[in-house]
């Protein structure tokens, strides 16, 4: 790994990497949001910037201290990620959506903390925010430009990882997705990770180790991606 961060080989290159987890307020202290920690995301940014690249880094509520050298956008919620990412990858050759962006935000927040009326429960009305890598795919103006998804799936004994990743794929449009397996003790929060980088022709063998190990071989697929466009 050393060695390779030492090679520089993403200089002259633009990317932009999200991290983090999404929140969508219900009220000024409230809000829905997802367990992701952000590590995989610094880990993309890190090695980025070690091997050269300038990096913006959009960062969705992720508590760990911000990496060296790279440009770091706090946002919060997932029109606020849609917003920062959008203009980040204007100018980005590489841009890879390693966040957990909410799906639903509510219809409409309160202002004000929002008060218990007598015992009733509460019903939430929520609408589908926007797909960020979606809109990034479809608003490409640089055919070079190349675009990595990530996702994190619950295979079933019908439904293999490949197959979802596969179907996802094809539904984001993105370059690359990378896939990784999820459970109630898999991945969110931890350092260490196992994925399978796909593209519409190809399936690289799983791939595990420590998310900065993985997040190198990430970048070494993403760029393989970009040299074969550029040629
Ligand atoms: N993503 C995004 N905008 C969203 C939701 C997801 O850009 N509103 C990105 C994620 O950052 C990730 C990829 O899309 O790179 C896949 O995210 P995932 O949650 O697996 O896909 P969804 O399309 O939201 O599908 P679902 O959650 O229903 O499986
Ligand atoms: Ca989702």
């Amino acid at each position: 790994i050393a060695g390779r961060a030492a090679a520089r080989d993403l200089a002259g290159l633009r990317v932009a990497v999200s991290a983090g987890g999404t929140r969508e307020h219900l009220d000024p202290v409230r809000f829905l949001g997802n367990s992701s920690s952000g590590l995989m995301g610094w880990a993309l940014a890190r090695a980025a910037a070690l091997r050269g690249a300038a990096v913006t880094l959009v960062a969705a509520n992720v508590s760990l201290p911000a990496p060296a050298d790279l440009d770091l956008i706090p946002v919060t919620s997932t029109a606020d990620l849609a917003a920062a990412m959008t203009t980040a990858a204007q100018e980005a050759d590489i841009v890879v959506m390693a966040a957990a962006p909410a799906d639903y935000t509510p219809a409409s927040a309160s202002d004000t903390k929002l008060k218990k009326t007598g015992d009733a429960g509460l019903e939430l009305d929520l609408v589908q925010t926007t797909d960020v890598l979606a809109s990034l795919v479809r608003g490409r103006t640089d055919p070079r430009q190349v675009l990595v998804g990530f996702a994190a799936e619950t295979p079933t004994p019908d439904h293999g990882l490949l197959e979802l990743g596969r179907a996802k794929l094809a539904r984001k449009g993105c370059d690359l997705l990378v896939l990784n397996e999820v459970g109630r003790d898999k991945v969110f929060g931890r350092s260490t990770s196992e994925i399978v980088i796909i593209s519409a022709e190809t399936a690289r063998p799983p791939l595990a180790g420590s998310k900065d190990e993985l997040a190198h071989r990430i970048w070494d697929e993403a760029r393989a991606v970009r040299a074969a466009k550029v040629e």
